[in-house]
């Protein structure tokens, strides 16, 4: 069986690769001339990183190995304006399910501080999966009529988090 920290290490790899994903749609959009929508993913971007960096602070903590790994290389092309937010939602829903296996190994494997750890990243991902589920109605909605209309929204209203939160784990080097 697979011991918990070897899969902290793969799910580190994952959130770099979700944050190459999303600065990838971000600069689709940014070619594109959406800057509302690219900011939004450029933000994404920092995100994931963050969150991969702590998992890493988490494996320095409990004095495991950290692999810093390579990343599989991200989708840049997609076939309209609505394809990058379908992938997007795609990703943090197979997230959610790759945090909720590694809670469910931490407690299998008795490793409470591990588990308490990973609670963060629960919430964090039901926030995630709903605000991108919005954000992908918003641009349905506007690419029927004109995406500017989605810009105009965004620049106005702010889909997810808005502040630092403050019970969100340490980074390894600090967050960005
Ligand atoms: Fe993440
Ligand atoms: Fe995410």
């Amino acid at each position: 069986m697979v011991q918990f920290p070897d899969a902290v290490n793969e799910q580190i790899a994952r959130e770099f690769a979700a944050s190459q994903q999303y600065v990838a749609i971000a600069v689709h959009y940014d070619a594109e001339v959406l800057p509302q929508l690219a900011a939004h993913f450029y933000r994404q971007a920092v995100e994931e990183r963050n969150h991969a960096m702590m998992l890493v602070q988490y494996l320095l903590d409990s004095d495991e190995r950290v692999i810093v790994p390579g990343v599989v290389a991200p989708q840049t092309e997609f076939a309209d304006a609505v394809a990058p937010i379908r992938l997007a939602l795609e990703q943090e829903r197979r997230v959610t399910e790759q945090i909720a296996a590694l809670v469910a190994l931490a407690r299998e494997q008795g490793n409470l501080v591990g588990e308490q750890f990973l609670h963060w990243f629960l919430q964090e991902q039901r926030e995630e999966v709903a605000s991108m589920s919005d954000l992908l109605k918003l641009v349905e909605r506007a690419a029927a009529s004109n995406l500017l209309l989605a810009e105009e929204y965004l620049a106005r209203v702010q889909i997810g988090e808005q502040a630092v939160d403050a019970t969100a784990p340490t980074a390894a080097g600090g967050a960005l």
